[in-house]
């Protein structure tokens, strides 16, 4: 079967300094002119109205407006043709006398009149992804747009520009093959991610060693996963998850997650239950400096945020002690997560003006040692994490220090996921509740007035949720 022919040529056209023709001034010329100013075109404009921003461009000087009517003789010298009119006459003359000057058209929305077409265009200058159909579905071909607008990181123009600046000295220091082979490596090197961060010194510094054929390090990402939600991702952490070689992730990362991780990346679990640390903390230090230091591309990937009851900060301090690169990308908190999906807001005008996150993890002794004349206070929000064994010691405390024994709590088990289940109940009754349920996976506590909006905003199922939701019901 032969392939389907292809109803254009698909060509990027060098337009700076050049004179393209456009005639029409409404809203649609507005959109072709800016488009055609960013190409460092010299539009001349025919139009008998103007838009608004298209006055003020040919009052600045970028837009030359030649005429009010359009005739033939002001195609001269144009490289370009656009009739961007709703005179469907108007474009059909327009069409015609370009076509016989032999100058491209484009009519707008009138693929059989135009003898070009604009493509839908993901802008990551000097990276261009252009999109079209031919005419064909111009709406398809908006969505695709959209789609790879949301997947194509922000800062690959800076990446694009970064290699062209390099192309000349590799293109002096290595023959053909040898060059796409560099800049293949280079690709999948940590250079990239340094880039976009903004580190160029580090990424220049990478892509010199690879020209001498010297491997340069590894780096680590330490990226927040959420709350287990995999659609709470960021695009961030999502590419960074797609790139990496290695990742050590923890009991608080849901498969769904761990699933998005590249296929043939190494996965390492560390662990982290309440009381059984699969590997202490200085050793999961400790192998990130070892893998980051053969080179690897190491994604430490945690729940939630890493800066939050996550010791994001001791493992990034031994990074930075050993010269270590690394990026640290922000996840959705358990309590941003858990009470979004709960229909708890954390503060209300009316019930909470302040948010306390506290851990309820006890000590050694198994004492709690919390600000509890700051906790319990009305007008605030207590979020706390960890907090699961020791709720019963949490409530008491909270009403020995003043909240009544009938102030609102709720617990949250497995947030954000199809497994959530939420127990709504007082101080006073909260810690039976939740005993009687049964909580066992990951749980957090929230306390104040703001859970009583539940009952009117909760919106979020979840497989188990809703059956025991009401356990015990704030006043
Ligand atoms: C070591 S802390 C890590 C917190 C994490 N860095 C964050 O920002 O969410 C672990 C605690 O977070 C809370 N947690 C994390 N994910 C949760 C979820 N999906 N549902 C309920 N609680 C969660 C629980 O209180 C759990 O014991």
């Amino acid at each position: 079967m032969s392939p389907t022919p292809w109803p254009y040529y698909p060509v990027f056209m060098r337009l700076r300094g050049e004179r393209v023709l456009l005639v029409g001034g409404g809203e649609v010329a507005v959109r072709k002119l800016r488009l055609l100013l960013r190409a460092g075109a010299r539009p001349a404009l025919v139009a008998a109205q103007l838009h608004d921003e298209v006055r003020q461009l040919c009052a600045e000087g970028a837009v030359h407006h030649i005429g009010e009517h359009f005739t033939p003789l002001q195609l001269a010298g144009a490289r370009l043709v656009i009739a961007a009119t709703s005179d469907a006459e108007l474009n059909q003359r327009v069409a015609a006398a370009a076509q016989q000057a032999g100058v491209p058209v484009n009519v707008v929305d009138d693929a059989a009149l135009s003898s070009f077409v604009t493509p839908s265009v993901v802008d990551r200058a000097p990276l261009l992804v252009a999109i079209s159909t031919g005419g064909a579905a111009p709406v398809l071909a908006r969505r695709l747009r959209e789609r790879i607008e949301a997947w194509l990181p922000t800062g690959y123009g800076r990446l694009a520009a970064f290699m062209h600046r390099w192309r000349e000295t590799v293109y002096t220091r290595l023959d053909g093959a040898a060059r796409r082979a560099l800049w293949e490596r280079f690709l999948d090197s940590r250079a990239v991610e340094r880039v976009l961060s903004g580190d160029e010194a580090t990424a220049e510094r990478d892509l010199q060693q690879m020209i001498e054929g010297r491997h340069p390090g590894g780096e680590v990402y330490l990226v927040g996963a959420g709350p287990g939600d995999p659609d709470l991702l960021t695009f961030k952490a999502l590419r960074l998850m797609q790139q990496c070689d290695v990742v050590l992730y923890d009991r608080l990362i849901s498969p769904q997650v761990l699933d998005l991780v590249r296929r043939d990346a190494q996965r390492i679990f560390v662990g982290k239950a309440r009381s059984r640390h699969s590997l202490p903390q200085e050793e999961i230090n400790a192998e990130l400096v070892r893998l980051a230091k053969a080179g690897l591309r190491v994604l430490r990937l945690k729940g939630g945020d890493p800066f939050i009851f996550g010791r994001g900060g001791e493992e990034i301090d031994t990074l930075m002690a050993h010269g270590i690169p690394f990026q640290v990308v922000p996840g959705i908190t358990a309590a941003s997560g858990c009470a979004a999906y709960a229909g708890i807001p954390l503060t209300h005008r009316d019930y909470a003006q302040t948010c306390i996150f506290i851990t309820g993890h006890a000590r050694k002794d198994g004492q709690l040692n919390l600000p509890w004349d700051q906790l319990a206070r009305r007008g605030q929000t207590v979020v706390v994490y960890m907090g699961l064994s020791t709720l019963p010691q949490i409530a008491a405390r909270l009403i020995e220090h003043g909240l009544p024994s009938d102030w609102p709590a709720a617990m949250i088990e497995q947030g954000t996921s199809p497994e959530q289940r939420v127990v709504v109940g007082t101080l006073g009754t909260l810690p039976q509740a939740v005993a009687a349920t049964g909580f066992s996976a990951a749980s957090l506590l929230i306390v104040g007035e703001v859970v009583r909006l539940r009952e009117r905003l909760a919106w979020y199922g979840g497989a188990g949720g809703e059956s025991i939701a009401r356990a015990v019901s704030p006043s």
